[in-house]
């Protein structure tokens, strides 16, 4: 079971998870998210069309994301497997999806709206990729795997991340009925430790 799609709304872990797993499976993850702020730094013409719709917390328009990742999934290292962290976040990303790859398994991770406040407010991350937490850092502000200084995601401010987790509800939440009726979601209720619901997510794709 290793074409995988990690469900769940902005700031419920998802990416903490995908980088976990992607050294557990050994597949590569596709965040669109990522992919989309790659494309910012660079200046590409995606990356300034991307960041209006990102920092005002809406949806990069389908056709566009849908395109991002039908390319990046004919990639020879796709080839036995992937986790998709981000994508598909509407239904009809789903059903292009559908038509691109098989999908195994949808895994929800499902945290509380409240918690999910508290977890992207204090959000550091790394231009390598790393991603912390305030509460984990021990008042450094340093990436503890290349030593580089740690900032704030902007569309991590407060009234973006409202935006987020409404557009998320109106949006992505449809997804989890619809992997519903495939037969194909797993919902893990993931508000304990990092660790608590890596062995959770295991645990499902092991079953
Ligand atoms: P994207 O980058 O995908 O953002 P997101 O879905 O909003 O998810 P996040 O990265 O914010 O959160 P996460 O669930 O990965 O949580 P994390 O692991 O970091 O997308 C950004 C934007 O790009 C979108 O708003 C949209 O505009 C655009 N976009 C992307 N994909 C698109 C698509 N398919 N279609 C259209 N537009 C698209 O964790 C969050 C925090 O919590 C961290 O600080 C972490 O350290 C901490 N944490 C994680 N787990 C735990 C735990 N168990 N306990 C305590 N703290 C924890």
């Amino acid at each position: 079971m290793h074409n995988v799609i990690l469900l769940g709304a902005p700031g419920a872990g998802k990416g903490t998870q995908a980088a976990l797993l992607k050294d557990k499976l050994n597949v590569p993850t596709i965040s669109t998210g990522d992919i989309l702020r790659r494309n910012i730094k660079e200046g590409t013409p995606l990356g300034i069309e991307a960041k209006k719709y990102i920092d005002a917390g809406a949806l990069v328009p389908d056709e566009v994301v849908v395109g991002l990742v039908k390319a990046r999934l004919a990639s020879d290292d796709c080839k036995d497997g992937f986790i998709l962290d981000g994508f598909p976040r509407t239904v009809p990303q789903a059903e292009a999806l559908d038509k691109i790859a098989d999908i195994d398994v949808a895994i929800n991770v499902d945290v509380p709206f409240e918690l999910i406040v508290s977890r992207l407010s204090g959000r550091r991350v790394c231009i390598c990729g790393e991603t912390y937490h305030v509460s984990m850092l021990n008042g450094s502000n340093m990436c503890a795997k290349c030593g580089k200084e740690l900032f704030i995601r902007d569309d991590d401010k407060t009234e973006t991340i409202k935006k987020r987790l409404q557009v998320y509800s109106v949006e992505t939440a449809p997804l989890i009925k619809y992997y519903e009726a495939q037969g194909k979601l797993k919902n893990i209720v993931a508000t304990g430790t990092v660790e608590e619901t890596f062995k959770d997510i295991m645990k499902v794709l092991n079953d």
